[in-house]
């Protein structure tokens, strides 16, 4: 799963990476991010899942990749493509969001199987709760697999697992699985996180009892206080919740983070960073000494989850890629 950007962490490395590690396809969301992907494998190895308009089903037939199709509307207007679209057909079992119902699926399987414009590469669905409700994740399994037993056509690749029904749910893998935190290295035990996210101190200053930083005051000296300036703001990923909450690593130490996070700058009371220094360096997400904050520790401080703090990281932050030792 390397939409959004490969989640932050930038599409087509982390495609080349997935590739090298035996994932046997890519999925994006939308038909541009397909169009970054060209030329690192066969198109029809990638999966567009989001959801498209009907209009859009001549463009969509052009990129030569899987086509998700939910309703029987876009799957006539591929009908009518030039050579045969794979197409995934997703059939809706709980999540409410794409998808068709399921009584309608054996017939769409069918028109997409028959049209000359379509061929039925994959049929699949979507878990909406496979990290916390097991009798839920198994019901929409089942209604899948009752659904698909009703085609009178190839299904073509099966698939329904993301991150945590395929850890949650092994049994439940079918033809294919489409893991996406997991293989940033989140959300699932025992795995490295793929991503740091460091800036610098590009400012120190000691700020005596009562002083107040930043926008709205939101912060006050209770004591003399060494206040370090990071250029890294919400334009590049840190979120205004994080206003007076959780810490920055810096010389292996956590930093409190002081005050509103800024467009372009936080702050962090380091009065009890030995030595520290402008230009030193401040991590936001990863290891420093024996100190590591996560996403998943980030995202607490944000009121959010882990792929929205990955995701959130800014165009302006620069992207260095290198491969694990
Ligand atoms: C349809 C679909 N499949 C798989 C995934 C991957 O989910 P995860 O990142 O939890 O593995 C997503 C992510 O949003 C998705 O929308």
């Amino acid at each position: 799963m390397v939409k959004a950007g490969g989640y932050g962490h930038g599409a087509v490395p982390v495609a080349h990476a997935a590739l090298e590690g035996g994932a046997t396809g890519l999925a994006v969301a939308t038909l541009e991010e397909s169009t970054q992907l060209r030329g690192l494998v066969d198109p029809e190895q990638i999966l567009v899942m989001g959801g498209l308009l009907p209009a859009q089903a001549k463009e969509a037939a052009a990129t030569g990749c899987g086509i998700a199709v939910s309703s029987r509307d876009l799957a006539e207007a591929l009908a009518g493509a030039a050579h045969a679209v794979p197409v995934h057909l997703k059939i809706d079992t709980g999540m409410g969001r794409f998808g068709c119902a399921p009584e309608e699926a054996p017939s769409l399987a069918q028109l997409i199987a028959e049209s000359r414009g379509t061929r039925l590469a994959g049929t699949w669905t979507h878990f909406a709760k496979s990290e916390s409700d097991e009798a839920m994740t198994r019901r929409q399994l089942e209604l899948f697999l009752d659904t698909l037993a009703r085609f009178e056509v190839s299904p073509g690749m099966r698939h329904a697992c993301n991150s945590a029904g395929a850890l949650n749910h092994p049994d439940f893998a079918l033809d294919a699985v489409r893991c996406g935190i997991a293989i940033y290295g989140c959300e699932w035990p025992g795995t490295e996180p793929a991503l740091a996210l460091r800036s610098v101190i590009t400012h120190l200053r000691t700020v005596e009892k009562g002083a107040t930083v930043g926008y709205g005051s939101l912060w006050r000296a209770t004591a003399t206080t060494r206040v370090a300036t990071v250029a890294i703001g919400y334009a590049d990923g840190v979120h205004r919740a994080r206003a007076n909450r959780g810490h920055v690593l810096v010389r292996g130490c956590r930093a409190p983070l002081i005050g509103m996070v800024s467009m372009d700058a936080i702050t962090l009371d380091v009065s009890d960073v030995p030595g520290v220094q402008a230009g030193d360096t401040a991590t936001v997400i990863g290891r420093d000494g024996d100190q590591v904050i996560t996403a998943e520790e980030v995202a607490g401080w944000s009121g959010t989850i882990s792929y929205e703090v990955l995701t959130s990281i800014g165009p302006r932050v620069e992207r260095r890629h290198s491969r694990a030792v």
